[in-house]
Protein backbone atom coordinates (compact mmCIF):
# COMPACT_ATOMS: atom_id res chain seq x y z
CA UNK A 1 0.00 0.00 0.00
CA UNK A 2 1.57 3.36 -0.96
CA UNK A 3 2.57 5.88 2.26
CA UNK A 4 -0.49 8.39 2.28
CA UNK A 5 -2.91 5.48 1.80
CA UNK A 6 -4.25 4.53 5.53
CA UNK A 7 -6.66 1.89 5.19
CA UNK A 8 -7.59 0.07 2.60
CA UNK A 9 -10.73 1.71 1.86
CA UNK A 10 -8.24 4.13 0.39
CA UNK A 11 -8.41 6.93 2.39
CA UNK A 12 -5.84 9.38 1.44
CA UNK A 13 -3.41 11.96 3.01
CA UNK A 14 -2.80 14.94 1.68
CA UNK A 15 1.36 16.03 1.04
CA UNK A 16 2.45 19.15 2.24
CA UNK A 17 6.14 20.06 3.29
CA UNK A 18 6.74 16.19 2.28
CA UNK A 19 4.57 14.97 5.03
CA UNK A 20 1.48 13.28 3.98
CA UNK A 21 -1.39 15.15 6.61
CA UNK A 22 -5.13 15.17 7.02
CA UNK A 23 -7.14 18.51 6.54
CA UNK A 24 -7.09 20.45 10.03
CA UNK A 25 -10.51 20.23 10.06
CA UNK A 26 -10.31 16.32 10.02
CA UNK A 27 -12.71 16.55 7.45
CA UNK A 28 -13.05 14.37 3.75
CA UNK A 29 -14.81 14.05 1.04
CA UNK A 30 -15.78 11.26 -1.43
CA UNK A 31 -14.49 10.39 -4.19
CA UNK A 32 -16.14 8.64 -7.17
CA UNK A 33 -16.28 6.02 -9.74
CA UNK A 34 -18.01 7.56 -12.47
CA UNK A 35 -18.95 3.67 -14.09
CA UNK A 36 -20.39 2.51 -11.29
CA UNK A 37 -21.28 5.58 -9.06
CA UNK A 38 -19.52 3.83 -6.14
CA UNK A 39 -17.50 5.43 -3.78
CA UNK A 40 -13.46 4.72 -4.50
CA UNK A 41 -11.74 6.94 -2.13
CA UNK A 42 -12.12 9.67 0.75
CA UNK A 43 -9.38 12.23 0.33
CA UNK A 44 -8.89 15.55 2.84
CA UNK A 45 -11.08 18.21 2.77
CA UNK A 46 -9.02 21.12 2.97
CA UNK A 47 -9.98 24.72 3.09
CA UNK A 48 -7.65 27.82 4.22
CA UNK A 49 -5.95 26.62 7.48
CA UNK A 50 -4.47 23.82 5.19
CA UNK A 51 -3.75 25.90 2.55
CA UNK A 52 -1.86 28.35 4.67
CA UNK A 53 -0.16 25.79 5.74
CA UNK A 54 1.14 24.65 2.12
CA UNK A 55 1.61 28.10 1.31
CA UNK A 56 4.36 28.20 4.43
CA UNK A 57 6.36 25.69 3.76
CA UNK A 58 6.39 26.10 -0.62
CA UNK A 59 7.60 29.84 0.60
CA UNK A 60 9.85 28.74 2.73
CA UNK A 61 11.29 26.44 0.10
CA UNK A 62 12.07 28.69 -2.19
CA UNK A 63 12.94 31.52 0.17
CA UNK A 64 15.63 29.27 1.54
CA UNK A 65 17.20 29.09 -1.70
CA UNK A 66 17.87 25.33 -1.81
CA UNK A 67 15.62 25.03 -4.91
CA UNK A 68 15.50 27.97 -6.66
CA UNK A 69 19.33 27.95 -6.66
CA UNK A 70 20.14 24.54 -7.06
CA UNK A 71 21.56 23.98 -10.86
CA UNK A 72 19.71 23.68 -13.40
CA UNK A 73 21.42 20.44 -14.39
CA UNK A 74 19.73 19.13 -10.88
CA UNK A 75 16.50 20.31 -11.53
CA UNK A 76 16.55 18.39 -14.88
CA UNK A 77 17.60 15.75 -13.29
CA UNK A 78 15.24 15.46 -10.53
CA UNK A 79 12.10 15.43 -13.55
CA UNK A 80 13.92 13.04 -15.09
CA UNK A 81 13.96 10.64 -12.27
CA UNK A 82 9.84 11.77 -11.86
CA UNK A 83 9.57 10.86 -15.55
CA UNK A 84 10.67 7.17 -14.92
CA UNK A 85 8.76 6.62 -11.62
CA UNK A 86 5.62 7.66 -13.84
CA UNK A 87 6.80 5.29 -16.90
CA UNK A 88 7.85 2.42 -14.54
CA UNK A 89 3.99 2.81 -12.57
CA UNK A 90 2.39 3.87 -16.00
CA UNK A 91 -0.02 0.78 -15.74
CA UNK A 92 -1.55 1.78 -12.67
CA UNK A 93 -1.53 4.67 -12.89
CA UNK A 94 -3.58 4.78 -16.16
CA UNK A 95 -5.81 2.11 -14.76
CA UNK A 96 -6.68 4.40 -11.58
CA UNK A 97 -7.13 7.61 -14.09
CA UNK A 98 -9.67 5.24 -16.23
CA UNK A 99 -11.20 4.45 -12.82
CA UNK A 100 -11.51 7.96 -11.76
CA UNK A 101 -12.40 9.53 -15.04
CA UNK A 102 -14.32 7.52 -16.67
CA UNK A 103 -12.15 7.70 -19.71
CA UNK A 104 -11.00 4.38 -21.75
CA UNK A 105 -8.05 2.78 -20.29
CA UNK A 106 -6.80 2.96 -23.59
CA UNK A 107 -6.83 6.68 -23.63
CA UNK A 108 -5.66 6.78 -20.23
CA UNK A 109 -2.71 5.11 -21.54
CA UNK A 110 -1.73 7.78 -23.73
CA UNK A 111 -2.52 10.42 -21.12
CA UNK A 112 0.24 8.84 -18.53
CA UNK A 113 2.79 8.45 -21.43
CA UNK A 114 2.22 12.23 -22.47
CA UNK A 115 2.49 12.72 -18.29
CA UNK A 116 6.48 11.10 -18.58
CA UNK A 117 7.13 13.34 -21.92
CA UNK A 118 6.40 16.71 -20.34
CA UNK A 119 8.92 16.26 -17.51
CA UNK A 120 11.20 14.81 -19.66
CA UNK A 121 11.18 17.79 -21.88
CA UNK A 122 11.46 20.37 -19.33
CA UNK A 123 14.13 18.22 -17.58
CA UNK A 124 15.83 19.08 -20.33
CA UNK A 125 14.57 22.13 -21.15
CA UNK A 126 16.11 23.53 -17.44
CA UNK A 127 19.35 23.81 -18.95
CA UNK A 128 18.69 25.29 -21.60
CA UNK A 129 16.84 28.79 -20.21
CA UNK A 130 18.85 31.45 -21.56
CA UNK A 131 19.96 35.40 -20.33
CA UNK A 132 20.74 38.08 -22.58
CA UNK A 133 23.44 40.72 -23.24
CA UNK A 134 21.56 44.04 -23.53
CA UNK A 135 23.85 46.42 -25.99
CA UNK A 136 24.06 49.85 -23.98
CA UNK A 137 25.72 52.18 -25.16
CA UNK A 138 27.76 52.91 -22.21
CA UNK A 139 30.89 51.03 -20.71
CA UNK A 140 28.78 49.09 -18.78
CA UNK A 141 27.58 45.03 -19.27
CA UNK A 142 24.03 45.05 -18.98
CA UNK A 143 22.52 41.28 -18.47
CA UNK A 144 18.91 40.26 -18.73
CA UNK A 145 18.56 37.11 -16.18
CA UNK A 146 15.96 34.44 -15.66
CA UNK A 147 14.63 33.90 -12.84
CA UNK A 148 11.80 31.69 -11.00
CA UNK A 149 8.82 33.44 -10.40
CA UNK A 150 8.42 31.79 -6.70
CA UNK A 151 5.83 30.20 -4.88
CA UNK A 152 2.99 29.10 -7.64
CA UNK A 153 -0.32 28.00 -7.19
CA UNK A 154 -2.00 25.71 -9.67
CA UNK A 155 -5.34 24.75 -9.99
CA UNK A 156 -6.55 22.25 -12.45
CA UNK A 157 -9.55 20.26 -13.96
CA UNK A 158 -10.78 16.37 -13.94
CA UNK A 159 -10.89 15.70 -17.46
CA UNK A 160 -7.14 15.26 -17.71
CA UNK A 161 -6.01 14.70 -14.21
CA UNK A 162 -2.23 13.71 -13.99
CA UNK A 163 -1.23 15.48 -17.14
CA UNK A 164 -2.87 18.59 -16.65
CA UNK A 165 -0.66 18.51 -13.03
CA UNK A 166 2.41 17.59 -15.64
CA UNK A 167 1.57 20.62 -17.66
CA UNK A 168 2.00 22.78 -14.60
CA UNK A 169 4.15 21.16 -12.23
CA UNK A 170 6.95 20.12 -14.82
CA UNK A 171 7.78 23.91 -16.31
CA UNK A 172 7.52 24.97 -12.52
CA UNK A 173 10.09 23.55 -11.08
CA UNK A 174 12.06 23.24 -14.23
CA UNK A 175 12.14 27.09 -13.53
CA UNK A 176 13.34 27.02 -10.27
CA UNK A 177 9.71 27.52 -8.62
CA UNK A 178 8.08 26.08 -5.52
CA UNK A 179 4.53 24.86 -6.39
CA UNK A 180 0.90 24.14 -4.16
CA UNK A 181 -1.29 22.27 -6.56
CA UNK A 182 -5.12 21.67 -6.23
CA UNK A 183 -6.27 18.94 -7.87
CA UNK A 184 -9.76 18.88 -9.20
CA UNK A 185 -12.07 17.60 -6.09
CA UNK A 186 -13.12 14.95 -8.76
CA UNK A 187 -10.66 13.21 -9.55
CA UNK A 188 -7.58 13.85 -7.22
CA UNK A 189 -6.33 10.49 -6.91
CA UNK A 190 -3.14 9.88 -9.88
CA UNK A 191 -1.65 13.19 -7.98
CA UNK A 192 -2.01 11.76 -4.93
CA UNK A 193 -0.30 8.44 -5.98
CA UNK A 194 2.89 10.56 -7.73
CA UNK A 195 3.34 12.69 -4.30
CA UNK A 196 4.45 9.36 -3.07
CA UNK A 197 7.60 9.14 -5.41
CA UNK A 198 8.57 13.07 -4.71
CA UNK A 199 10.82 12.51 -1.69
CA UNK A 200 12.49 9.77 -3.17
CA UNK A 201 13.13 11.39 -6.50
CA UNK A 202 15.05 13.97 -4.58
CA UNK A 203 12.52 16.98 -4.09
CA UNK A 204 13.61 18.55 -0.85
CA UNK A 205 10.25 19.13 1.37
CA UNK A 206 7.46 22.23 0.63
CA UNK A 207 8.65 22.10 -2.94
CA UNK A 208 5.28 20.54 -4.32
CA UNK A 209 2.50 20.59 -1.68
CA UNK A 210 -1.11 19.02 -3.06
CA UNK A 211 -3.97 20.04 -1.20
CA UNK A 212 -7.09 18.15 -1.81
CA UNK A 213 -10.01 20.30 -1.48
CA UNK A 214 -13.21 22.18 -3.58
CA UNK A 215 -13.13 25.46 -5.70
CA UNK A 216 -14.13 28.25 -2.89
CA UNK A 217 -12.72 26.79 -0.17
CA UNK A 218 -9.61 25.61 -1.23
CA UNK A 219 -8.87 26.80 -4.31
CA UNK A 220 -9.86 31.08 -3.34
CA UNK A 221 -7.60 30.79 -0.12
CA UNK A 222 -4.65 29.84 -3.01
CA UNK A 223 -5.75 32.44 -5.15
CA UNK A 224 -5.93 35.14 -2.39
CA UNK A 225 -2.91 34.37 -0.54
CA UNK A 226 -0.09 37.23 -0.46
CA UNK A 227 2.73 35.02 -0.48
CA UNK A 228 1.77 32.95 -3.43
CA UNK A 229 3.26 34.98 -6.75
CA UNK A 230 1.70 33.36 -9.27
CA UNK A 231 -1.65 31.42 -10.29
CA UNK A 232 -2.05 29.32 -12.65
CA UNK A 233 -5.04 27.37 -13.43
CA UNK A 234 -7.29 25.22 -15.92
CA UNK A 235 -11.14 24.92 -15.91
CA UNK A 236 -14.43 26.99 -16.98
CA UNK A 237 -15.11 30.69 -17.56
CA UNK A 238 -16.69 31.43 -14.89
CA UNK A 239 -13.88 30.45 -12.35
CA UNK A 240 -11.71 32.11 -14.52
CA UNK A 241 -13.08 35.41 -14.69
CA UNK A 242 -13.32 35.26 -10.08
CA UNK A 243 -9.66 34.39 -10.43
CA UNK A 244 -8.31 37.09 -12.48
CA UNK A 245 -10.57 39.64 -9.90
CA UNK A 246 -9.24 37.81 -6.49
CA UNK A 247 -5.77 37.50 -7.87
CA UNK A 248 -5.64 41.59 -8.76
CA UNK A 249 -5.30 42.26 -4.84
CA UNK A 250 -1.87 41.19 -4.57
CA UNK A 251 -1.23 41.73 -8.32
CA UNK A 252 -0.26 37.88 -8.76
CA UNK A 253 0.56 37.03 -12.30
CA UNK A 254 -1.82 34.90 -13.53
CA UNK A 255 -2.50 32.00 -16.65
CA UNK A 256 -5.88 30.94 -17.67
CA UNK A 257 -6.61 28.40 -20.07
CA UNK A 258 -10.40 28.41 -19.95
CA UNK A 259 -11.72 26.01 -23.10
CA UNK A 260 -13.94 26.92 -25.46
CA UNK A 261 -16.23 26.62 -28.72
CA UNK A 262 -14.00 25.22 -31.22
CA UNK A 263 -15.22 25.19 -34.74
CA UNK A 264 -14.08 21.99 -37.04
CA UNK A 265 -14.47 23.51 -40.40
CA UNK A 266 -15.01 21.18 -43.57
CA UNK A 267 -14.92 22.29 -46.90
CA UNK A 268 -17.16 20.33 -49.73
CA UNK A 269 -13.12 18.99 -50.98
CA UNK A 270 -11.97 17.79 -48.29
CA UNK A 271 -11.37 13.91 -48.22
CA UNK A 272 -14.87 12.67 -47.07
CA UNK A 273 -13.93 9.61 -45.25
CA UNK A 274 -11.04 11.34 -42.82
CA UNK A 275 -13.44 14.32 -42.77
CA UNK A 276 -16.32 12.29 -41.14
CA UNK A 277 -13.75 10.55 -38.87
CA UNK A 278 -12.29 14.00 -37.79
CA UNK A 279 -15.37 15.37 -37.18
CA UNK A 280 -16.00 12.27 -34.82
CA UNK A 281 -12.60 12.40 -33.16
CA UNK A 282 -12.43 15.91 -32.99
CA UNK A 283 -15.85 16.03 -30.55
CA UNK A 284 -16.48 12.98 -28.98
CA UNK A 285 -12.48 12.29 -27.90
CA UNK A 286 -12.72 11.73 -24.28
CA UNK A 287 -16.44 11.67 -24.13
CA UNK A 288 -15.94 15.29 -25.43
CA UNK A 289 -14.78 16.19 -22.17
CA UNK A 290 -11.83 18.01 -23.77
CA UNK A 291 -11.10 21.93 -23.49
CA UNK A 292 -10.47 22.02 -27.31
CA UNK A 293 -13.38 19.97 -28.62
CA UNK A 294 -14.27 20.75 -31.81
CA UNK A 295 -18.33 20.81 -30.77
CA UNK A 296 -19.00 23.46 -33.99
CA UNK A 297 -18.81 21.54 -36.71
CA UNK A 298 -19.06 23.89 -40.05
CA UNK A 299 -19.74 22.08 -43.25
CA UNK A 300 -20.28 23.75 -46.38
CA UNK A 301 -23.49 23.67 -47.82
CA UNK A 302 -22.61 21.16 -50.85
CA UNK A 303 -22.21 18.46 -48.54
CA UNK A 304 -24.32 19.19 -45.54
CA UNK A 305 -26.88 16.82 -45.39
CA UNK A 306 -24.53 14.13 -46.60
CA UNK A 307 -22.10 14.13 -43.75
CA UNK A 308 -24.55 14.88 -41.29
CA UNK A 309 -25.81 11.42 -41.87
CA UNK A 310 -22.55 10.21 -42.30
CA UNK A 311 -21.30 11.59 -38.94
CA UNK A 312 -24.51 10.15 -37.09
CA UNK A 313 -24.01 6.54 -38.97
CA UNK A 314 -20.54 5.96 -37.86
CA UNK A 315 -21.36 7.61 -34.29
CA UNK A 316 -24.31 4.91 -33.34
CA UNK A 317 -21.57 2.60 -33.53
CA UNK A 318 -19.12 3.85 -31.32
CA UNK A 319 -19.15 1.70 -28.98
CA UNK A 320 -19.66 2.70 -24.79
CA UNK A 321 -18.52 0.40 -22.04
CA UNK A 322 -16.74 0.17 -18.80
CA UNK A 323 -13.90 2.62 -19.21
CA UNK A 324 -11.46 -0.36 -17.96
CA UNK A 325 -12.94 -2.69 -21.12
CA UNK A 326 -9.90 -2.24 -23.81
CA UNK A 327 -12.48 -2.19 -26.61
CA UNK A 328 -14.64 0.86 -24.81
CA UNK A 329 -13.94 4.29 -27.18
CA UNK A 330 -16.29 5.82 -24.64
CA UNK A 331 -16.89 5.78 -20.91
CA UNK A 332 -19.33 7.35 -18.50
CA UNK A 333 -18.88 11.68 -17.71
CA UNK A 334 -16.79 12.37 -14.93
CA UNK A 335 -19.67 12.96 -12.27
CA UNK A 336 -23.22 13.10 -11.68
CA UNK A 337 -22.98 17.19 -11.74
CA UNK A 338 -21.08 17.17 -15.82
CA UNK A 339 -24.12 14.41 -16.59
CA UNK A 340 -26.74 16.59 -15.37
CA UNK A 341 -25.29 19.54 -17.15
CA UNK A 342 -24.41 17.63 -20.18
CA UNK A 343 -27.90 15.97 -20.49
CA UNK A 344 -29.73 19.86 -19.81
CA UNK A 345 -27.96 20.77 -22.93
CA UNK A 346 -29.57 17.57 -25.06
CA UNK A 347 -32.68 18.67 -24.32
CA UNK A 348 -31.63 22.72 -24.77
CA UNK A 349 -30.53 21.32 -27.87
CA UNK A 350 -33.75 19.02 -29.06
CA UNK A 351 -35.41 22.87 -28.91
CA UNK A 352 -32.84 24.33 -31.43
CA UNK A 353 -32.04 21.99 -34.07
CA UNK A 354 -32.74 18.98 -35.40
CA UNK A 355 -31.33 15.67 -33.78
CA UNK A 356 -29.82 13.49 -36.01
CA UNK A 357 -28.56 11.13 -33.01
CA UNK A 358 -28.51 10.33 -29.63
CA UNK A 359 -30.40 13.23 -27.38
CA UNK A 360 -30.12 11.10 -24.29
CA UNK A 361 -28.90 8.78 -21.25
CA UNK A 362 -27.14 5.59 -22.29
CA UNK A 363 -29.56 3.51 -21.04
CA UNK A 364 -27.85 0.26 -21.63
CA UNK A 365 -26.06 0.73 -18.70
CA UNK A 366 -27.85 0.12 -15.41
CA UNK A 367 -25.22 2.50 -13.14
CA UNK A 368 -22.80 4.88 -14.61
CA UNK A 369 -22.84 8.79 -15.96
CA UNK A 370 -23.22 7.42 -19.67
CA UNK A 371 -24.90 9.60 -22.42
CA UNK A 372 -25.24 9.08 -26.21
CA UNK A 373 -22.96 10.78 -28.64
CA UNK A 374 -25.36 13.59 -30.00
CA UNK A 375 -25.33 15.05 -33.02
CA UNK A 376 -27.23 18.21 -33.99
CA UNK A 377 -27.95 19.76 -36.70
CA UNK A 378 -30.17 22.48 -38.96
CA UNK A 379 -28.82 25.24 -36.41
CA UNK A 380 -27.16 28.26 -36.70
CA UNK A 381 -24.39 29.71 -34.67
CA UNK A 382 -27.16 32.16 -32.33
CA UNK A 383 -27.85 28.84 -30.50
CA UNK A 384 -27.07 28.05 -27.30
CA UNK A 385 -25.62 25.26 -28.19
CA UNK A 386 -23.47 26.51 -30.63
CA UNK A 387 -22.07 29.19 -28.34
CA UNK A 388 -22.14 27.91 -24.74
CA UNK A 389 -19.17 24.75 -23.71
CA UNK A 390 -20.83 21.67 -23.11
CA UNK A 391 -17.62 19.92 -22.30
CA UNK A 392 -19.19 16.31 -23.02
CA UNK A 393 -20.24 14.43 -26.77
CA UNK A 394 -22.73 17.03 -27.75
CA UNK A 395 -22.12 18.23 -31.53
CA UNK A 396 -23.59 21.02 -33.40
CA UNK A 397 -23.17 20.93 -37.39
CA UNK A 398 -23.46 23.96 -38.71
CA UNK A 399 -23.50 25.06 -42.49
CA UNK A 400 -21.66 27.68 -44.17
CA UNK A 401 -21.75 29.29 -47.95
CA UNK A 402 -18.37 29.70 -48.24
CA UNK A 403 -14.59 30.41 -47.13
CA UNK A 404 -15.97 33.89 -45.98
CA UNK A 405 -18.98 32.53 -44.60
CA UNK A 406 -17.50 30.24 -42.76
CA UNK A 407 -14.29 32.37 -41.03
CA UNK A 408 -17.22 34.05 -39.73
CA UNK A 409 -19.10 31.88 -38.02
CA UNK A 410 -15.95 30.21 -36.92
CA UNK A 411 -14.78 33.82 -35.31
CA UNK A 412 -18.20 34.42 -33.98
CA UNK A 413 -17.79 33.21 -30.12
CA UNK A 414 -16.60 34.68 -27.32
CA UNK A 415 -14.14 32.00 -27.25
CA UNK A 416 -10.70 31.48 -29.30
CA UNK A 417 -9.08 28.00 -27.51
CA UNK A 418 -8.77 26.23 -31.14
CA UNK A 419 -9.68 25.46 -34.22
CA UNK A 420 -9.33 23.11 -37.70
CA UNK A 421 -9.80 23.24 -41.56
CA UNK A 422 -10.18 20.34 -43.60
CA UNK A 423 -9.76 21.17 -47.16
CA UNK A 424 -7.17 19.73 -50.43
CA UNK A 425 -6.34 23.31 -51.18
CA UNK A 426 -3.16 24.55 -49.25
CA UNK A 427 -4.19 28.16 -50.44
CA UNK A 428 -7.77 27.75 -48.86
CA UNK A 429 -6.16 26.11 -46.26
CA UNK A 430 -3.62 29.04 -44.92
CA UNK A 431 -6.03 31.86 -45.55
CA UNK A 432 -8.39 30.30 -43.43
CA UNK A 433 -5.62 29.09 -40.88
CA UNK A 434 -4.32 33.17 -40.67
CA UNK A 435 -7.98 34.37 -40.54
CA UNK A 436 -8.55 32.20 -37.59
CA UNK A 437 -8.47 34.09 -33.85
CA UNK A 438 -7.33 30.78 -32.02
CA UNK A 439 -4.44 30.11 -29.89
CA UNK A 440 -4.30 26.57 -32.49
CA UNK A 441 -5.32 25.69 -35.50
CA UNK A 442 -5.09 22.34 -36.87
CA UNK A 443 -5.14 21.41 -40.85
CA UNK A 444 -6.65 18.10 -41.46
CA UNK A 445 -6.93 17.32 -38.18
CA UNK A 446 -8.55 18.31 -34.60
CA UNK A 447 -6.73 17.58 -31.53
CA UNK A 448 -2.79 16.29 -31.39
CA UNK A 449 -1.07 17.86 -28.71
CA UNK A 450 2.73 18.10 -28.45
CA UNK A 451 4.50 18.83 -25.35
CA UNK A 452 7.01 21.14 -27.42
CA UNK A 453 4.32 23.38 -29.70
CA UNK A 454 2.42 26.09 -27.30
CA UNK A 455 -1.20 25.18 -26.05
CA UNK A 456 -3.25 28.44 -24.75
CA UNK A 457 -6.21 30.77 -26.16
CA UNK A 458 -7.10 33.80 -27.66
CA UNK A 459 -10.35 36.02 -26.32
CA UNK A 460 -11.80 34.48 -23.21
CA UNK A 461 -10.13 31.52 -23.33
CA UNK A 462 -7.57 32.84 -21.03
CA UNK A 463 -3.91 33.92 -21.71
CA UNK A 464 -0.59 32.54 -21.49
CA UNK A 465 0.76 29.62 -22.79
CA UNK A 466 1.51 26.16 -21.75
CA UNK A 467 4.08 23.99 -22.98
CA UNK A 468 7.16 24.20 -25.12
CA UNK A 469 9.53 27.28 -23.90
CA UNK A 470 6.33 29.60 -23.33
CA UNK A 471 5.47 27.45 -20.81
CA UNK A 472 8.47 27.77 -18.72
CA UNK A 473 8.45 31.59 -19.50
CA UNK A 474 5.28 32.21 -17.89
CA UNK A 475 7.26 30.67 -14.86
CA UNK A 476 10.03 33.20 -14.62
CA UNK A 477 10.34 36.84 -13.79
CA UNK A 478 13.09 38.78 -15.65
CA UNK A 479 15.91 40.50 -14.43
CA UNK A 480 17.97 43.50 -15.78
CA UNK A 481 21.70 43.46 -14.45
CA UNK A 482 23.56 46.75 -15.16
CA UNK A 483 27.08 46.45 -14.37
CA UNK A 484 29.10 49.55 -14.66
CA UNK A 485 32.98 49.33 -15.70
CA UNK A 486 33.88 52.84 -15.38
CA UNK A 487 35.94 53.48 -12.21
CA UNK A 488 35.51 57.16 -11.82
CA UNK A 489 32.79 58.98 -10.44
CA UNK A 490 29.54 59.84 -12.37
CA UNK A 491 30.72 63.11 -11.81
CA UNK A 492 27.20 64.97 -12.02
CA UNK A 493 27.20 66.60 -9.44
P1 LIG B 1 -14.38 24.51 -12.51
O1 LIG B 1 -13.77 25.61 -13.31
O2 LIG B 1 -15.31 24.86 -11.41
O3 LIG B 1 -13.19 23.62 -11.85
C1 LIG B 1 -11.85 23.62 -12.28
C2 LIG B 1 -10.93 23.74 -11.06
O4 LIG B 1 -11.14 25.02 -10.45
C3 LIG B 1 -11.19 22.71 -9.96
O5 LIG B 1 -9.96 22.34 -9.37
C4 LIG B 1 -12.04 23.50 -8.98
O6 LIG B 1 -11.98 23.00 -7.66
C5 LIG B 1 -11.41 24.87 -9.07
N1 LIG B 1 -12.27 25.98 -8.63
C6 LIG B 1 -13.62 26.06 -8.72
N2 LIG B 1 -14.05 27.24 -8.21
C7 LIG B 1 -12.95 27.91 -7.79
C8 LIG B 1 -12.73 29.17 -7.16
N3 LIG B 1 -13.74 29.99 -6.87
N4 LIG B 1 -11.46 29.55 -6.88
C9 LIG B 1 -10.43 28.74 -7.17
N5 LIG B 1 -10.57 27.53 -7.76
C10 LIG B 1 -11.82 27.12 -8.06
O7 LIG B 1 -15.05 23.49 -13.51
P2 LIG B 1 -16.26 22.47 -13.23
O8 LIG B 1 -17.29 23.10 -12.34
O9 LIG B 1 -15.67 21.19 -12.78
O10 LIG B 1 -16.84 22.29 -14.69
C11 LIG B 1 -17.76 23.23 -15.20
C12 LIG B 1 -17.49 23.51 -16.66
O11 LIG B 1 -16.22 24.10 -16.78
C13 LIG B 1 -17.43 22.30 -17.57
O12 LIG B 1 -18.67 21.90 -17.97
C14 LIG B 1 -16.59 22.84 -18.70
O13 LIG B 1 -17.41 23.57 -19.58
C15 LIG B 1 -15.63 23.77 -18.03
N6 LIG B 1 -14.32 23.15 -17.81
C16 LIG B 1 -13.30 23.46 -18.65
C17 LIG B 1 -12.09 22.84 -18.53
C18 LIG B 1 -10.97 23.14 -19.45
O14 LIG B 1 -10.16 22.27 -19.71
N7 LIG B 1 -10.79 24.34 -19.92
C19 LIG B 1 -11.85 21.80 -17.52
C20 LIG B 1 -12.97 21.60 -16.62
C21 LIG B 1 -14.15 22.24 -16.80
MG1 LIG C 1 -17.31 24.55 -10.89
Amino acid sequence: MPRGVKTDVRTYQMYINSEWVDSKSNKTFAVYDPATEEVIAQVPDANTDDVNGAVAAARAAFDDGSWATSTAQERGRVLFRVAEKIRQNAAMLAELESRNTGKPIVEAEFDINDVATCYEYYGGLATKVLGFVNPVPDNAVSLTLKEPIGVAGQIIPWNYPLLMAAWKLAPALAAGCTCILKPAEQTPLTVLEMANWLADVGLPPGVVNIVTGFGETCGAPLVQHPDVNKIAFTGSAAVGKIIVKQAADTVKRVTLELGGKSPNIFFADADFEAAIDGALFGVFINQGEVCSAGSRILVQKSIYKKFVDAMAEKAKKIKLGAPLDRDTKMGPLVSKEQYERVRSYQEVGKKEAKLATGGGRAEKFAKGYYVEPTIFYDLDNSARIAREEIFGPVAAVIPFEDEKDAVKIANDSPYGLAAAVWTRDIFKAFRTVKSLRAGIVWVNHMQPTYVEAPWGGYKQSGFGRELGPWGIEEYLETKQVYINLNEAPIGWY
